[in-house]
């Protein structure tokens, strides 16, 4: 057992396998929730998580498009990208976790990216169920390698992380799920959905936390929230955001229009 959530933190970000990914995370998770892990320690996070053989990665250019129709070959393609995405959102919140100790953040910044780890960790586990009730698991297709670009480009400083990890992406995908919830219903998979559904409301918390913690950090720097998310963005995240939003799950999570609507494409 590892003593320090540091310790935690690096054995999930290089256990290869999703499954063990998954499975130190709930027992870690659990662990610092329950007080039996208590300490931080100090343990630089690897500067990539390990990843498994299957999926093999590729550019985003060489990715196959993936088809919008209800077959179950397109629902698998989906579902399966969704489980890759979800499974980097596990190494993201434990890089999170450790890599920025030296910080100075209060205690329920760690409790918030544990529970965060440990979301992930459902959502990958809900998705590759479900993919194997389609007859495939996660590992069959190939999947996107850009995934920990974000991850990179901003280790260097929490604000430019959480402006970019939870307030672009992780808000972006409010954005998206709810079209591609009603496709799924339209196709019949009511199963699907659900899960998808889940996931969604599951996520306005995570970007909720990153809402707050970069709030926090702004009013300790002296700077005000929306004029710093808008500069780091434009430093440090390569696409442009894309409209629609969705307003009422980002107002969920306190994320109001003031910071995106004026920088949008
Ligand atoms: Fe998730
Ligand atoms: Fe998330």
């Amino acid at each position: 057992m590892v003593k320090t959530l540091c310790e935690a933190a690096v054995a999930v970000l290089t256990a290869a396998a999703p499954l063990d990914k998954v499975r130190l995370t709930q027992e870690y998770a659990a662990a610092w929730r329950e007080g039996r892990i208590a300490d931080f320690g100090t343990l630089p996070p690897p500067e990539r998580p390990t990843r498994p053989e299957r999926p093999e990665l590729k550019l985003p250019r060489d990715m196959p498009k993936r088809g919008r129709g209800g077959s179950a070959q397109n629902r698998v393609a989906l579902l399966h990208a969704l489980a890759h995405i979800e499974l980097n959102a596990i190494d993201l919140a434990w890089d999170i976790v450790c890599r920025f100790v030296g910080e100075g953040m209060p205690k329920g910044f760690t409790d918030d990216w544990v529970q965060v780890a440990d979301d992930e960790a459902k959502h990958f586990l809900m998705l590759e169920e479900r993919l194997n009730q389609l007859g495939a698991s996660y590992g069959d297709l190939p999947a996107h390698d850009g995934l920990w670009q974000a991850a990179t480009t901003t280790a260097h400083d929490l604000a430019a992380r959480l402006a970019v990890v939870p307030m672009v992406l992780e808000a972006r995908g409010l954005d998206v799920t709810p079209d591609t919830v009603r496709r799924l219903r339209e196709f019949g998979d009511e199963e699907s959905a659900g899960l998808l559904q889940i996931i969604h409301d599951e996520e306005i918390t995570h970007v909720a936390a990153g809402r707050r913690w970069f709030g926090h950090l702004c009013a300790k720097r002296g700077e005000d929230p929306v004029e710093a998310w808008q500069g780091l963005v434009k430093q440090y995240f390569r696409g442009s955001l894309k409209k629609p939003f969705n307003v009422d799950s980002r107002q969920a999570a306190d994320f109001g229009p003031e910071f995106y609507e004026p920088i949008a494409e």
